[in-house]
């Protein structure tokens, strides 16, 4: 058995735990791929840890950044009580659209509000707004821009404020030197500020499993 092999069983075995998985989100996932959306959702184990990082930090208010299909949108709305609230953030209006009847689906529609459009627009716009600050937020969209997401979230955000940053590793380029592909630059540029930032504590997770080898960031403001 391959190091592949072996994490995915561990992933399988892990998963099994917790009983039969979820119909909803398995729902969620079939019309993802039924409509053809990239399989680029976070894994089970990345949607559990959500919701409990959501849950110990007390979020009523979650900001995501990138919804794809309302995947991980569904595990934090789910952590939230019942006057909570999720604004998630989509450039592909297709994508937003399959992501409306998936939540509406899955019984969280009501506590979603899917912006339309390019991420940093939208953080303007939130901040313009003065909208109420966020508990948690979930950066998991382009990953060129990644540095200027944690700058927009950091506005939006109060002491106390959970930022969660997905693939932050991929597939360990990050840490092999310069690149060309502006994802991981993008990344890595993430990475060098919030590591120093005086305004976080921050850490990393490597994660292996059914996606690969990628990991995630998890800071807290102070
Ligand atoms: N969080 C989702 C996966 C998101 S995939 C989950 O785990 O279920 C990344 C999403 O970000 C895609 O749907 C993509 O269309 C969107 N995206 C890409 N660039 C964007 C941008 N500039 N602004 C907003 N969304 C963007
Ligand atoms: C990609 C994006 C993601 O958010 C992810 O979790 C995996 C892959 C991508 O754009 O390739
Ligand atoms: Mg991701």
């Amino acid at each position: 058995m391959d190091g592949q092999e072996l994490y995915e069983r561990v992933d399988d075995h892990l998963e099994g735990l917790f009983g039969p998985p979820d119909p909803d989100l398995v729902a969620i996932q079939a019309r993802a791929d039924e409509a053809g959306l990239p399989a680029i959702a976070v894994s089970p184990a990345t949607g559990r840890l959500l919701q409990v990082l959501a849950r110990s930090c007390g979020a009523r208010r979650v900001l995501e950044v990138g919804t794809l299909a309302g995947y991980s949108t569904t595990w934090l709305a789910r952590a939230l009580p019942d006057d909570g609230r999720v604004v998630t953030l989509e450039f592909d209006p297709h994508h937003a659209e399959v992501a409306r009847r998936n939540l509406d689906a899955a019984g969280v529609g009501p506590r979603v509000e899917i912006r339309v459009g390019p991420a940093s627009d939208s953080l303007r716009a939130l901040t313009e707004e003065g909208a109420e600050l966020f508990d948690l937020v979930f950066i998991d969209a382009d990953k060129a821009p990644y540095a200027a997401y944690l700058e927009a979230s950091l506005a939006l955000s109060h002491p106390g404020t959970v930022i969660v940053a997905d693939n932050v590793v991929r597939r360990g380029k990050v840490a092999l030197g310069p690149s060309d592909d502006e994802a991981v630059t993008g990344v890595q540029r993430f990475t060098e500020r919030v590591a120093r930032d005086p305004r976080v504590t921050a850490s990393f997770v490597q994660t292996v499993g059914a996606k690969g080898h990628d990991g995630l960031c998890i800071a807290v403001v102070r």
